[in-house]
């Protein structure tokens, strides 16, 4: 008997500015849910890291589905409606359309689902981010399923030992390609070390086929063209037999990494891993949040959860990760602390190149060193 986990999270807006998502959302989030138990799904926890709210639901109807979708839908449409009358900050922010037409894809939530047949023991980890997007995800998931010097048991348990196949989305091109560690290892950092590009979708346990981890990456999408904004992610991660432990999935974290996000989605910074009662991001907007919340899947419902990250364990990766935010924040709006322009969400740069269109004139000189300077190919061939 197989179940889905499905986890949709959309931001509808904040108190104040984009700093948290109030009770008031989650409790109208929770009513909608409660009432759709037994009708259309089985188990749920409503959760929020930062102005993010977090819906985990488990059902019987698998990935993908109008049902769950639109009872997803509904909860932040009426989140939304109170937001509204709150005048909350950026009420309705990621509801992109006005009306639910089957599936949130597309339309301004976040989704990461898996559909699997329950184990004997089944613990999950999910994970909840704010100020940052789905490539945050890369560099962690690697090393929870490539790297035997965080995940021991690719070394030691041999359901592992033939490695994970990568789903990874060239989220420009709109393609995907799939890559198998260990063998593969190399060309799949050459990808997912690009975070302008690529992001990891899913990852599959390749003795079986079994899924591993699935990440949002919904709104990290260029419509006709457009960089259309981050969208604040969430993943899923199954853990113990066959698959990485949970402290092995919790470990990359204790070395914070940066992450694009931040500020007006527009900087690089730490991502720093926060009980849920530290999920409050707001220095700076930031620094970007995640919370892990571990469930045990006891015949469809949701055991916890236990705030893994609250764990005093991870007390030195909040000094770092704090220690990371005051050294790149000197930069200001010097790169590398600003994001490239391709990856900025906000940004005012092509304006102020259009007022300035008719101050550029052309540098002098320059044909003197096109006609009469040595070229790098030919200086190289000097060296
Ligand atoms: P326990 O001995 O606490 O059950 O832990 C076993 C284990 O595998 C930890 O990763
Ligand atoms: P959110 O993506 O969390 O709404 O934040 C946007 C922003 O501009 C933060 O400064
Ligand atoms: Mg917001
Ligand atoms: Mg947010
Ligand atoms: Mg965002």
């Amino acid at each position: 008997n197989k179940v889905t986990v499905s986890v949709i999270k959309a931001d509808v807006g904040g108190l104040c500015g984009h700093t948290l998502a109030p009770d008031e959302l989650l409790e109208t989030c929770e009513g909608v849910l409660e009432e759709a138990v037994d009708e259309i799904i089985l188990d749920y926890y409503v959760t929020r890291c930062g102005d993010d709210i977090d819906l985990i639901m488990t059902h019987r109807l698998g990935c993908d589905n109008e049902k769950v979708h639109g009872l997803a839908w509904k909860a932040f449409e009426e989140a939304t409606k109170v937001a509204k009358e709150l005048k909350l900050y950026g009420a309705g922010q990621d509801l992109l359309s006005d009306s639910f037409s089957g599936n949130v894809r597309g339309m301004g939530p976040g989704c990461a689902e898996m559909e699997f047949v329950e184990r004997k023991s089944e613990p999950i980890v999910v994970f909840c981010c704010d100020k940052t997007d789905p490539t945050a995800f890369n560099y962690p998931l690697f090393k929870m399923f490539a790297d035997p010097f965080n995940t021991a048991g690719l070394v030691f348990d041999p359901s592992m030992i033939s490695g994970f196949r990568f789903e990874v989305h060239d989220v420009v091109g709109h393609k995907k390609v799939f890559l198998e560690t260990p063998e593969e290892m190399y060309m799949l950092l050459a990808l997912i070390g690009d975070y302008e590009k690529y992001a990891i979708k899913r990852i599959y346990r390749r003795k079986d086929n079994e899924i591993a981890a699935v990440v949002s990456t919904e709104k990290l999408n260029y419509i006709a063209g457009e960089y259309v904004g981050k969208d604040d992610p969430v993943a899923i991660v199954r853990a113990q037999s066959g698959f990485p432990a949970v402290g092995e999935v919790l470990e990359p974290f204790a070395n914070p990494h940066f992450v694009p996000g931040w500020m007006r989605g527009s900087h690089w910074g730490p991502l720093m891993p926060v009980g849920e009662e530290d999920a409050t991001p707001t220095r700076f907007d930031g620094p970007a949040r995640i919370i892990a919340l571990g469930f045990q899947i006891c015949d469809g419902m949701l055991i916890g959860p236990n705030d893994l990250f609250a764990d005093k364990g991870f007390d030195k990766a909040r000094e770092k990760a704090l220690e990371m935010a005051d050294i790149i924040r000197r930069m200001g709006p010097f790169q590398p602390h600003r994001l490239p322009a391709t990856m900025m969400e906000y940004t005012t740069v092509p304006k102020v190149l259009e007022a300035l269109k008719d101050r550029f004139v052309p540098l002098e000189g320059l044909e003197l060193i096109e006609e009469g300077g040595v070229k790098r190919e030919d200086r190289r061939d000097v060296e």
